[in-house]
């Protein structure tokens, strides 16, 4: 049962293999959120061209991103799972909008500025980044958007478009509300820095128990002795349990870091049974979409024909007002 019929709305950009950052960070927020909301949840293939060239590499990413967003709960009767590419149509409103912001605007992206400050020439595809954004979040009239702190800037502009279009050709897109969620701190990587793909200190979600194992053994500690006690809440070994761990054992976990007498290598091993015990019964879903594409493919046909009637209904209404 739905409490709400509100329309939520998130993306993912298929930008290589997602870790425990932007599994608890970001997408397990999707499966919370599915059973109350008119949930929307897609691909940002679109998104991720702003930054990756190889088609084989791509195509890849984004099929495991849906066999990804699968394996961790999301279930297609509850949300529709499409493909950003599915809907072209997204590019035609990303035009009709860009003739409507200026250049000035969107130069105080952080993204863009970041990228500029760093020295870097950005595409035009990166510097219209905010504006297609806003295109995903409008066309299904979304009202929530669960997204990271990062992200909240892209959700303002998409509020500041929405108006301007509506104030020049009447009421027709919704303005949305960023859904932030409070209480995830920043997951640490192994090096202790926010985990993210550009700082390559990640766990990924999926990988194999050789690349978890190696990721997890080498978290960084400093060097206290196993007797010595230890600052749990300082420790990004202890982080993770925190995430991982059930509240019982990590109890004890925390007694034997305060008291001294458990080691961090201990910690990093308990850490690791732990998370495979965890991710088991995601892998194994994963696994049965893997050897099902035709499931697989069946679900995001279903997606893309939910969503192209939506779009369809708002472009025919676009196109009308701005006189095409
Ligand atoms: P990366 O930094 O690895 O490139 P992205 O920027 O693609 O990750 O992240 C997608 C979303 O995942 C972010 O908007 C954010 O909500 C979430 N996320 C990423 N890394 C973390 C992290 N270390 N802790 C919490 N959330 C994260
Ligand atoms: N920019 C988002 C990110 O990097 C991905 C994204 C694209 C998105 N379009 C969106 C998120 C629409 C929410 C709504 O994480």
């Amino acid at each position: 049962m739905k409490h709400t019929q509100k329309t939520a709305l998130s993306g993912v950009k298929p930008t290589g293999r997602p870790h425990l950052g932007n599994y608890f960070g970001a997408m397990k927020q999707f499966v919370e959120m599915q059973d109350e909301y008119h949930m929307h949840v897609f691909i940002a293939e679109y998104h991720a061209l702003t930054t990756m060239h190889n088609g084989a590499e791509l195509r890849d990413s984004i099929y495991n991103l849906v066999l990804d967003y699968l394996a961790i709960g999301l279930d297609p009767e509850k949300v529709t799972l499409y493909k950003q590419s599915d809907i072209p149509e997204l590019t035609e409103l990303t035009w009709i909008f860009n003739c409507l912001v200026t250049v000035p605007w969107l130069e105080r992206a952080h993204a863009f500025k970041d990228r500029t400050a760093k020295g870097i020439e950005a595409s035009v595809g990166l510097f219209d980044y905010p504006v297609l954004m806003a295109s995903d979040i409008l066309m299904p009239d979304s009202e929530i958007v669960p997204v990271g702190k990062d992200q909240i800037q892209h959700v303002e502009m998409t509020r500041e478009i929405a108006r301007k279009f509506n104030n020049i050709y009447g009421e027709t897109f919704t303005e949305p509300q960023e859904h932030i969620v409070e209480d995830v701190a920043i997951v640490p990587g192994t090096d202790g820095q926010k985990m993210s793909k550009s700082y390559g200190n990640t766990i990924p979600l999926f990988g194999t128990d050789k690349e978890i194992k190696k990721a997890i053994m080498g978290i960084v500690t400093d060097s206290k002795l196993p007797a010595e006690p230890k600052n749990p809440d300082e420790c990004n070994v202890f982080a993770l349990h925190k995430l991982i761990t059930p509240s019982d054992q990590r109890a004890e976990i925390r007694k034997g870091y305060e008291e001294g007498g458990l080691g961090y290598g201990d910690s990093k091993k308990m850490l690791l049974e732990n998370y495979l015990a965890f991710i088991e019964p995601m892998r194994e879903k994963r696994k049965y979409f893997e050897d099902n594409p035709g499931i697989v493919r069946q679900i995001l046909d279903e997606g893309k024909s939910k969503i192209q009637k939506i779009t369809q209904t708002k472009m025919k209404e676009v196109r009308e007002k701005v006189g095409l």
